[in-house]
């Protein structure tokens, strides 16, 4: 069975005989090992319950469109959307923070040129959206959206502001931790991921159902962010370094 690299999945190319054309076999990305996402179904994140699968889940094969794209180029991106500090005439309140790191594949390998979109509450934990209805200021200088592309060594920057904690009516005196939602593409559809970005040390952490809905202790703490003296800025920002692993059994959890 002759095969061959298509971007990072491997294809084989199989003859059906009996219909007379050639039909590409995908041999898909690993599937997460059990534990290390969120349940589909955690009681103590009540909407979780309305919208999980109530019956047994059924193994979809990956397609060749699922492994093979979509791509983004650089024209896919607006240069500056990496700086959530400059998309108004004035500069937002709050603390700025400096968010960096790398996109990683299952084999530990970078993932360059993938797109990485993030969105967030702004210092006071208000976003900016309708359904919002925290009685907390809008910030007319902060949007709470950004993206920007990895580098050649899947690296990727954001300059932002620290997201204020919000409350949400889950259970009583239910606050979410600060976080930073994300968005990665990697190679593929059946690649992205999307999920939150934590703080260290943050106190909200052991009270959080959504944070808490991945079983595996070492998957949890990947989604915490390390402060990182590297990167920040004197006088500036203080850095914060956030990896993000592709599936595979180190996989960042995913958001259910
Ligand atoms: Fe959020």
């Amino acid at each position: 069975m002759p095969s061959e690299d298509f971007g990072r999945a491997k294809i084989a190319i199989v003859h059906l005989k009996n219909k007379g054309f050639e039909m590409p076999q995908v041999a898909g990305y690993r599937r997460p090992a059990p534990g290390t996402h969120p349940e589909n179904a955690f009681p103590l994140y009540a909407s979780s319950l309305k919208r999980a699968p109530s019956k047994p889940l059924v193994y979809m094969p990956h397609t060749l469109s699922e492994i093979t794209g979509p791509t983004f180029g650089k024209e896919s991106v607006h240069a500056k959307s990496f700086d959530l500090t400059h998309q108004h005439s004035g500069d937002p309140l709050g603390e700025r923070i400096i968010v960096s790191g790398r996109v990683l594949d299952e084999d530990g390998k970078s993932v360059p040129n993938t797109l990485v979109e993030i969105w967030q509450a702004n210092a006071a934990g208000r976003y900016l959206h309708s359904r919002d209805q925290h009685h907390a200021p809008l910030d007319p200088n902060f949007t709470g959206c950004g993206h920007t592309l990895t580098d050649a060594e899947g690296r990727y920057r954001f300059i932002t502001i620290r997201p204020g904690e919000y409350p949400w009516r889950n259970h009583y005196n239910a606050w979410r931790p600060a976080h930073i939602h994300f968005s990665v593409f990697g190679p593929a559809f059946a690649t992205r991921l999307v999920t939150q970005m934590y703080f260290p040390g943050d106190p909200l952490l052991p009270f959080d159902p959504i944070f808490n809905s991945t079983a595996d202790e070492h998957a949890r703490q990947r989604l915490i962010s390390l402060f990182d003296w590297a990167t920040t800025i004197p006088e500036h920002a203080l850095g914060y370094s956030f990896d993000i692993v592709l599936n595979g059994r180190e996989a960042t959890p995913m958001e259910n």
